[in-house]
C-alpha cells in the first residue's frame, strides 16, 4: 500500500510540473535548448566545434550585433548597430528581414512563446564566442603544420 501511495504522489507531482510549464509566462530555457538544437544548431555554434554557417551565439544576449570575429556578416547586419537584448532578439527572431532588411539569417520563429524560450536559453549560454573555422571538415587538411592553426597547439 505504501508504494501505491508513493506512485500516486509521484504522478500528481508530474501533473503539477506539467501545468507550470504550460503557462505562457517567462521563457523556459530547457525548452529553448531543445528548440535551439532542432532549429538553430544546424547553422549556429555555441561552442567551438559547432556549425560555422552562422555566427557563434555564445554570449549573444547583451552583445552588439555582428560582433563575432571571424564571421563574415552581411553589410546589412553590420550596419544595423543593434544591441541584442530581449526586445531586439524577439523582433529579429520573429522576422529577421523585417528588423534587418537584407540579412542572411532566414529562419523565423513565429511563435512568441518559443521565442521567449529560445532567448531564455541563449541567456544561459555565456562565455566568449569562438567562431569555428568556416571550412568543410572533409577538405580540411588534418596534418597542417601552420603554427597559427589552433588544431596544432599542444596542450601544456
Ligand atoms: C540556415 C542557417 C541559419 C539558421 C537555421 C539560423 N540562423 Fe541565425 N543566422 C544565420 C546567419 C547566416 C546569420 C548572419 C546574418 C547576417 O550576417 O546578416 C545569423 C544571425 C543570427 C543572429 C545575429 C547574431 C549576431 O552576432 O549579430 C542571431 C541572434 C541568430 N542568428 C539567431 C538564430 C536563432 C535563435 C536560430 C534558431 C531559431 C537561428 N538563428 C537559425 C543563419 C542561420
Amino acid at each position: 500500500m505504501r508504494s501505491h501511495q508513493a506512485i500516486v504522489i509521484f504522478l500528481l507531482s508530474i501533473c503539477a510540473t506539467g501545468a507550470a510549464y504550460g503557462q505562457a509566462a517567462p521563457g523556459n530555457p530547457l525548452k529553448g535548448k531543445s528548440l535551439f538544437q532542432e532549429r538553430c544548431s544546424v547553422c549556429h555554434a555555441i561552442s567551438m566545434d559547432g556549425s560555422a554557417q552562422g555566427p557563434n551565439l555564445s554570449g549573444v544576449v547583451g552583445r552588439p550585433s555582428a560582433a563575432v570575429q571571424g564571421f563574415s556578416y552581411t553589410r546589412e547586419l553590420r550596419d544595423a548597430k543593434l544591441i541584442w537584448n530581449e526586445a531586439t532578439l524577439d523582433k529579429y527572431l520573429a522576422n529577421p528581414g523585417g528588423l534587418v532588411p537584407g540579412t542572411m539569417m532566414a529562419v523565423a520563429v513565429p511563435d512568441a512563446d518559443e521565442r521567449r524560450s529560445l532567448i531564455a536559453f541563449l541567456r544561459t549560454v555565456q562565455g566568449p564566442a569562438i567562431q569555428p573555422a568556416r571550412t568543410n571538415a572533409a577538405t580540411t587538411p588534418q596534418n597542417s603544420n601552420d603554427p597559427e592553426d589552433w588544431r596544432n597547439s599542444k596542450p601544456g
